[in-house]
């Protein structure tokens, strides 16, 4: 079966059971599991029940598709995403994505938790991202192209929207969350990097690292919708500090920065 055909026997079985057209899209990453608390909800489908859907198989990420509202906005989120490191090809990590934009979502809001390459960031820091770094991970456009979905080559100047971010740098300062600012880079993992690639990542212009987000934001691109996205800064990069890195400290602080992270993501969505 083509992805054509996986992506519209997907949107097929979702449409049988939701008419649901979201205007935004949001994928929840550590620190935001919660989030569906937020929406008026009007339907969830686990991605397990959606042939052809990859399944998360990492502790403490559930995988369901979340419609519903924030405000009058109707939204889709994903809660929870798959990881390439799980096994996954990039074309099924994308592939939630790339439903999200033919339910009919024209933003999508990508969040995640993330090492602070950055000297100047702290744990516990919301960085929004200004740009992002790919080349360390295949590209999740490989293969023949998806025509209906958008174009060969498409342009990555702008991942991530100018005008998006502006309105997301207001609102944060309207429900009084710090924001920083940077570029995120996205590493195969799942082993965290050394203190050396961490020092090559710096020289490169990274700001912040993690394992996910920057090809779904490509996915997203590719098909015109408009993207922004949010890094929770959830330890000091590798050989920054001198503790070692570990999950449970960036679910902790994760865990920490829940409250500030939704009051911000909520604004961002229901001024939409
Ligand atoms: N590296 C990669 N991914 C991460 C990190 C990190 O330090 N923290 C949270 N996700």
């Amino acid at each position: 079966m083509s992805e054509m055909e996986k992506l519209e026997g997907a949107l097929r079985f979702i449409r049988g059971k939701t008419e649901f057209r979201p205007k935004a899209a949001v994928i929840l990453g550590s620190g935001l599991g919660g989030y569906a608390g937020q929406m008026k909800i009007e339907c969830e489908i686990p991605y397990g029940e959606i042939p052809g859907f990859p399944v998360s198989t990492v502790e403490g990420h559930d995988g369901r598709f979340i419609f519903g509202y924030v405000g009058e906005t109707p939204v889709a989120a994903m809660k929870g995403r798959v990881h390439y490191y799980e096994g996954y090809n990039m074309e099924e990590v994308v592939r939630p994505v790339r439903m999200l934009g033919m339910l009919g979502a024209e933003r999508l809001l990508v969040t995640n938790a993330a090492g602070g390459i950055n000297l100047s960031f702290q744990p516990g820091d919301l960085m929004l991202i200004t740009d992002q770094i790919t080349s360390l991970v295949p590209n999740p456009l490989r293969g023949e192209n998806l025509g209906q979905l958008g174009p060969r080559f498409p342009d990555m100047s702008t991942v991530y929207d100018k005008g998006w971010r502006e309105e997301i740098r207001a609102a944060a300062a309207g429900c009084g969350v710090p924001l920083r600012e940077g570029v995120y880079l996205q590493t195969p993992g799942p082993s965290y990097e050394t203190p050396a690639e961490i020092r090559m990542f710096r020289g490169w212009g990274a700001d912040a690292v993690g394992m996910s987000t920057a090809v779904e934001a490509i996915a997203a691109r590719h098909m015109g919708i408009k993207v922004a996205g949010i890094s929770c800064i959830t330890n000091m990069a590798a050989g920054i500090l001198e503790q070692p890195l570990c999950h449970e400290e960036v679910q902790e602080t994760a865990a920490k920065v829940e409250d500030s992270f939704t009051r911000l993501v909520s604004a961002v969505l229901a001024g939409l």
